[in-house]
């Protein structure tokens, strides 16, 4: 399977795709860890950004941003369907997600990479800092950039 044909939408809960998100969401980042469908759903979903890598109404990859002041905010629930990872659309998710940032004014950018991840995030600018810590069980590394350098 492609992903060249693949259309990127910003979208809010609410959206018809919304659904297909949380599904997808819940696939690639939850089910493999024993979670429930609920436990996919962050409190503040609302107030997030969701960029949604999508074939009609089919979710094949995601990345969200909530913003946590006026000029920065945290990336979270980047996801990318097991048969497509691999092609970049990660990263194609990631690099159209800070244009869109840079656009609104933002300038930084921080996330909980799970450790097994953390080459993936280097290869896009994102650095280490602090001590690892742990979430959903598994190890996990904060890391940031700054957009725009
Ligand atoms: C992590 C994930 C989002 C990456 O998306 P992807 O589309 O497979 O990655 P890309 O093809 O865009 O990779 C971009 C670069 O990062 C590298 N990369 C991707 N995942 C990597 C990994 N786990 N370890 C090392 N390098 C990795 C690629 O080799 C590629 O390198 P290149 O620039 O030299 O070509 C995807 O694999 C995924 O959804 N994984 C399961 C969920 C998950 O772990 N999400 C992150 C939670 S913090």
């Amino acid at each position: 399977m492609s992903t060249a044909d693949l259309e990127l939408s910003f979208i809010q809960p609410g959206h018809a795709l919304y659904p297909a998100e949380l599904e997808l969401r819940f696939r690639v980042l939850r089910e493999p860890l024993g979670h429930t469908r609920e436990q996919v759903l962050f409190p503040f979903e609302a107030q997030s950004l969701h960029l949604v890598a999508h074939r009609g109404e089919q979710a094949l990859g995601c990345v969200l941003f909530h913003p946590e002041d006026p000029h920065g905010g945290r990336l979270f629930q980047m996801a990318v369907t097991p048969l497509l990872q691999g092609q970049r659309l990660g990263a194609r998710l990631v690099q159209a997600l800070e244009t869109e940032l840079l656009r609104r004014g933002f300038t930084h950018v921080h996330l909980h990479a799970r450790q097994t991840v953390v080459p993936f995030y280097e290869r896009l600018g994102y650095s280490v800092y602090a001590e690892p810590f742990m979430d959903v069980g598994l190890p996990h590394r904060h890391m940031r950039k700054s957009l725009g350098t």
